[in-house]
């Protein structure tokens, strides 16, 4: 099948290069012209495990192209992907400003019978929004549909092989045929339905899961108050199916491009027409206030923060990634210095997009893990990179005169801590 993708960040991009891959004829479309450069060299513009590999393998057997040019990507396309950013606006609504412009620019182009799938995170009824967009355009005839993304950051090549269902909201029988065709590849099971509650299954989805890791994120400080193990308590619910065992990390709460921006969206759509929900409330003001219980735990330690160095391990909003949107650790360092610390820190991968995007916060940048704790009295684990879960206590302890290790992300072994001669202080163990 010939396919558009406008769009090309993290969902529009691995859409792109999985399908191609499958051996579709791809060209993805954006208007941000230094991108497609980009792109055009064969290369990511982010680091995502396998991507560039896929980039490459499809680019150079012409399967998938690149252009800023809308005329050249949309008219021969039988299906048309918008995946373009839905961010927060200030009242916390989905800003559609992106997913309308693009299809006003694809409008013009499309060809009889395309379907233009709205793959884009999106409140209920935006589709209707966006045929009013392509009808002042068009006089053709196309389809929309809503087939929602759940991949993750840091594994979303391998989440978009291999999903746990495949959702596609559309209307008409035909266009529905088509898409069910195009997916054959993929795994996981399909559940067929309307563009609305496929848009709400989205919401629902990440909603859902934020939930999950509020509601241990509260277990965890009740796991302190009675010297109780989260880790243990979690994993004795988990085993009940009807709970399921993902999702039940306690830390710093969550972050990322998704999470915050679409749990605050569900609130706002709910507002609109004047449903209170309360669980979801819930969720989000527990983990908008989870970094001050973590920091309440460092100073419970160290009763001033004030002029402490602190080493801290991790950037990124989640390990395996580059991403530092809505990132706990960057709060957590802001916070920090607020209270008068003074930050060491490293990370794998996020490092040049935290100077890049945050020129001002005041950070000392170092190249590995040995030279943050030899700089620190404190260490702090914030993101939950593999390299810190293998962390050499024995190594550390030698190199440095760290005490306290405060484990953000509760990764290490407490007991191995306390055996290599460091105060150990978690998230509810
Ligand atoms: C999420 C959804 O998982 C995905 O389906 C959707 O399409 C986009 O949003 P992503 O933001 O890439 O994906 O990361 P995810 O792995 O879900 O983690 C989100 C945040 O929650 C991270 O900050 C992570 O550290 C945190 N988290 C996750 C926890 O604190 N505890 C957990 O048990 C799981």
């Amino acid at each position: 099948m010939k396919l558009a993708v406008v769009g090309t960040g993290y969902v529009g991009l691995v859409t792109a290069a999985v399908l191609a891959d499958f051996g579709n004829q791809v060209t993805g479309v954006d208007v941000d012209e230094a991108k497609i450069k980009i792109l055009k060299a064969g290369r990511s513009p982010f680091y995502e495990p396998g991507l560039s590999d896929l980039l490459i393998r499809n680019q150079k057997s012409s399967r998938l192209e690149f252009t800023t040019d809308y005329s050249q990507a949309i008219p021969e396309a039988d299906v048309v992907f918008i995946c373009v950013g839905t961010p927060s606006d200030n009242n916390g609504q989905a800003d559609l400003k992106y997913v309308f412009a693009a299809s006003r620019s694809l409008a013009p182009y499309l060809k009889d019978g395309a379907v233009v799938v709205i793959k884009s995170t999106v409140p209920p009824g935006t589709h209707l929004k966006v045929k009013q967009i392509i009808d002042d355009k068009t006089k053709k005839e196309y389809f929309l549909a809503s087939v929602p993304e759940f991949l993750r950051e840091g594994s979303a090549i391998e989440d978009t092989l291999h999903p746990d269902r495949v959702v596609i909201g559309v209307d008409d029988e035909q266009a529905q045929k088509l898409l069910l065709d195009l997916h054959r590849p993929i795994n996981g099971k399909r559940i067929l339905t309307d563009i609305v509650s496929a848009q709400l299954i989205k919401y629902t989805a990440n909603a859902f899961l934020a939930s999950k890791i509020s509601f241990t994120n509260e277990v965890a400080r009740l796991c302190d108050a009675y010297q109780a193990d989260v880790m243990k308590v979690m994993e004795g619910i988990g085993e009940d199916k009807r709970i399921g065992k993902a999702f039940l990390h306690p830390g710093l709460g969550y972050g990322g491009s998704c999470f915050p921006k679409d749990v605050k969206a569900i609130l706002a759509f709910g507002k609109q027409r004047k449903i209170d929900l309360n669980v979801i409330k819930g969720a989000h003001v527990t983990n908008q206030v989870q970094v001050d219980y973590f920091i309440s735990k460092m100073e419970a330690k160290l009763s001033v923060l004030k002029s402490v160095k602190v080493g801290v391990l991790g950037l990124a909003f989640k390990g395996n990634t580059d991403d530092i949107r809505e990132s706990r650790a960057l709060i957590l360092i802001e916070n920090l210095i607020a209270k008068g610390a003074f930050i060491y820190a490293y990370d794998p991968m996020a490092m040049d997009n935290v100077k890049k995007f945050y020129p001002d916060l005041k950070i000392s940048y170092l190249p590995n893990w040995q030279a943050v704790a030899k700089k620190s009295e404190v260490l702090v684990i914030a993101t939950d990179w593999n390299e810190f879960k293998e962390l050499n206590l024995e190594e550390l302890a030698e190199i440095s005169k760290i005490r306290y290790i405060f484990d953000g992300r509760n990764i290490l072994n407490p007991d191995k801590v306390k055996q290599a001669g460091f105060d150990y202080v978690g998230v509810g163990r």
